[in-house]
């Protein structure tokens, strides 16, 4: 079956470092991919009959939040599916001349949009990871010589398509820098988390448009963060994200629903991303499952775990 998940990611930590000339912000941040995870389907309906460039016959979304998904060129995934196309003819003429391929998309969204949760850029890297796959597929079905897409290409396109995105492509924990795409490893160790989503979303280009200069900076321990991680300590580290700052005045529903979760014996109870979804870490599925029952007659909540990498 031709089909993918596609995880959302928390953040451990985020902290905004300074703008950059290019308009966007340098982070240092850890991503930690979860269990709550939408579903791509691709399937090869044949070989095109016409010239022209569009791959996609039908691209349906489904699920509890395709409501405000485009099933369109608007999405990434169909953007991510046409940049690999355009690798694939590239790189591979062969394929390229006897598949000429066509598809049919298939989205099953799970992951609440703008949450902070990555959910639309882990959907344009499971289209590049799925994409891949079922190019493979073809060239052996059809007794070619196999021919993998090159990863620095699918990086390459992965940065472009936005900044979370080559992070999906590696999945499990990591530490990032630059605009995000600057991955390196973390010791993995499973989390037992609680993701809280209230009923507004916010959009991530006015969460950074609310940043101002004081409120940037290193502020948390990645080397803490670390050690925890790999259990040479159990002192759990200071963690901190810099939207919470600039987001709580304007929503203070955001503190509240970290205090609860801080009261039910989380370790850790932060926003993820640029909002508006918060997470808690909890030291047991017990306490992770008091503050389900205390929040979740007020907000949408995802009880989760970290995942470990792709593959
Ligand atoms: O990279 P992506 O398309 O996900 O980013 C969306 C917007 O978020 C950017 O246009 C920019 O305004 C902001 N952004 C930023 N610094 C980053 C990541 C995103 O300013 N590191």
């Amino acid at each position: 079956m031709n089909s993918i998940f596609a995880p959302a990611k928390i953040n451990l930590f985020l902290d905004v470092l300074g703008r950059r000339p290019d308009g966007y912000h340098d982070l240092h941040t850890a991503f930690c991919a979860v269990d709550l995870c939408d579903e791509l389907t691709i399937e090869f309906v044949g070989r095109r009959e016409d010239s022209g460039w569009l791959a996609i016959r039908q691209f349906t979304v489904e699920g509890p939040f395709a409501n405000g998904t485009p099933a369109d060129a608007r999405n990434l995934v169909w953007r991510a599916l046409d940049q690999a196309l355009l690798i694939v003819k590239q790189q591979n003429a062969r394929f390229w001349d006897r598949f000429y391929p066509r598809f049919d998309l298939r989205l099953v969204k799970n992951i609440p949009h703008g949450a902070g949760l990555g959910g639309g850029s882990s959907d344009a890297a499971a289209a590049l990871l799925l994409f891949r796959r079922i190019v493979r597929q073809l060239l052996t079905e059809g007794g070619l010589p196999d021919l993998d897409l090159d990863p620095k290409e699918l990086r390459r396109v992965a940065t472009a398509l936005g900044s979370d995105v080559p992070f999906f492509l590696k999945g499990g924990m990591a530490e990032a820098t630059g605009r995000g795409e600057l991955l390196g490893p973390l010791p993995t160790r499973e989390l037992i988390l609680l993701i809280v989503k209230p009923a507004f979303s916010i959009s991530t280009v006015d969460a950074y448009r609310a940043l101002r200069p004081e409120m940037l900076g290193p502020a948390s321990d990645a080397y803490g963060l670390r050690r925890w991680l790999g259990r040479e300590t159990e002192e759990f580290p200071v963690l901190n994200n810099t939207f919470e700052r600039a987001l709580d005045p304007v929503y203070p529903e955001l503190r509240t629903i970290r205090e609860a979760m801080m009261e039910h014996g989380a370790l850790l109870a932060r926003l993820s991303g640029s909002g508006s979804a918060s997470f808690g870490l909890f030291p047991d599925t017990a306490s992770r499952d008091q503050a389900h029952e205390a929040l979740r007659g007020s907000h949408a909540c995802f009880p989760c775990r970290s995942l470990g990498p792709v593959g």
